[in-house]
């Protein structure tokens, strides 16, 4: 009777061990996937993914149109001013001419502004966007 008593109390507390330390395991698991570490998998999602890569990429609406506005639209707008061949007020105007503009806004010794090369923080973002495929929005 004792016997079969201990044997019980022994069952009981390795079922008991043996869940408690199951669910350790799950809340560990749990709390991984809650600080959402990078698992190196999701690194080359395409773009539109939930990653949020789709928010990173340079747009036209987003970047480019202010740019020119802020730099270039003096001159290359209609009507055109102070000698500027073309307007860059359109996607189409800019996109159409992006090797160009940025060969021209990276050219030291004839820089577009004619004022003098921008700063590289502005000028890197035109390029990112030819990097990125020239999107519009
Ligand atoms: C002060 C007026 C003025 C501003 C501001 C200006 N441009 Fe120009 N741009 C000109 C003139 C004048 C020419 C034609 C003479 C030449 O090529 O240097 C020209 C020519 C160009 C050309 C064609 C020349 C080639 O080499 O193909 C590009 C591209 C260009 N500009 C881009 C830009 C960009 C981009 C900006 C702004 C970052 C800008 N420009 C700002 C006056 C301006």
């Amino acid at each position: 009777m004792k016997i079969k008593y201990l044997v019980y109390t022994l069952t009981l507390i390795m079922a008991l061990y043996s869940c408690s330390n199951e669910s350790q395991e799950e809340l560990r698991a749990q709390a991984l996937a809650d600080l959402d570490l990078p698992t190196g998998e999701e690194e080359e999602g395409e773009p539109g993914e939930e990653n949020g890569n789709e928010t990173n990429l340079i747009t036209y609406d987003g970047e480019i149109r202010d740019i020119m506005l802020n730099n270039c639209n003096r001159c290359h707008t209609i009507p055109l001013a102070f000698g500027a061949p073309f307007p860059l007020l359109t996607f189409n105007d800019v996109s159409s001419r992006a090797n160009r503009i940025i060969a021209r806004m990276n050219d030291g010794s004839n820089p577009m502004p004619p004022s003098g090369l921008l700063p590289l923080n502005i000028r890197v973002v035109v390029e990112q966007w030819r990097e990125d495929g020239l999107l519009e929005n």
